[in-house]
């Protein structure tokens, strides 16, 4: 059932408590608000990652994701609100940004390898899975964006993480890779049972893959399946009626086909 942003008042213990198992939530914010020189960038956000959950963040630029992925991580401070994580939770970050100097001469595999020495036998295959192995002693300051994405994805999961918290995964790689890197996401997220908060721009590709989205605009507008999100009258106000079109194409019930525009092209009786 799709909620609407009522659901962000539950105090933050209730919400730890998942019903089936508390031992399988990772994540908890709860309450989370936030203020930039008196400007409120997020007010009463509170959301939960539970063990093999994709939840997908979305929302317009300047709407507060980094902002609040930011606090989840403990990299900056609410101003009220409580943060919780699991006893010894794991986790793989990868930012929206990095700078990295251009004059600084480190290869990838010296880059992955600055926070903790992995094993080759490692490195190459988190490498190989992200198709990647052949930049492995290249100098980072000269691979693509797109390039890069891949490095630091890489970065996040040698670490082997519970929780992988992926800020714009996608950004710059050019649209198959785009489609490939989600399917791996997921893959992941499935084999290891890891939870995944994911910030996307690119619902139409995340949400087969994604078990609830929250679109966020400083207050969370509404959250649920991406399907029911996606004709939530909240999410068609922020983001309009042509991408909510776009996104028809992907929550068809597939029983007939839609252009782009929303016209059935064919139907299928079965
Ligand atoms: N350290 C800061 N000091 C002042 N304002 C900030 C700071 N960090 C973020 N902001 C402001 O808070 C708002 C939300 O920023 P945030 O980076 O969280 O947005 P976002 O949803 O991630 O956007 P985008 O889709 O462009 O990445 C923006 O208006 C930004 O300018
Ligand atoms: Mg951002």
């Amino acid at each position: 059932m799709l909620v609407r942003k009522h659901f962000l008042s539950t105090p933050l213990m209730e919400f730890m408590q998942s019903p089936d198992s508390p031992a399988k939530v990772l994540l908890a914010v709860s309450g989370i608000s936030k203020n930039f020189a008196g400007r409120k960038v997020l007010d009463n956000i509170t959301l939960r990652v539970d063990e093999g959950k994709i939840i997908t963040l979305i929302g317009p630029n300047g709407a507060g994701k980094t902002t609040l992925v930011r606090i989840a991580l403990r990299l900056a401070a609410a101003d009220s609100g409580a943060v919780q994580h699991r006893s010894g939770l794991r986790i793989g970050y990868m930012p929206q940004k990095m700078h990295v100097e251009p004059t600084l001469p480190v290869t990838v595999v010296r880059f992955l390898q600055l926070a903790e020495n992995f094993s080759a036998t490692q490195l190459d295959a988190t490498l190989s899975q992200l198709n990647i192995l052949q930049l492995k002693n290249h100098q980072l300051s000269a691979i693509s964006g797109g390039e890069m994405q891949r490095v630091l994805l890489a970065r996040a999961l040698l670490r082997q993480p519970e929780l992988l918290i992926l800020d714009e995964p996608a950004q710059g790689v050019d649209l198959a890779g785009q489609a490939e890197l989600y399917q791996l996401i997921s893959k992941i997220s499935k084999r290891d049972n890891c939870g995944v908060l994911m910030i996307s721009h690119d619902l139409h590709l995340v949400m087969s893959a994604t078990d609830e989205v929250v679109c966020l605009n400083h207050h969370v507008c509404c959250h649920g399946k991406p399907e029911q999100v996606s004709n939530d009258p909240a999410y068609l106000d922020l983001f309009g009626p042509n991408t909510a079109r776009a996104l028809a194409v992907y929550t068809h019930d597939h029983n007939h086909e839609h252009d782009l525009t929303g016209n059935i092209k064919t139907a299928h009786h079965e």
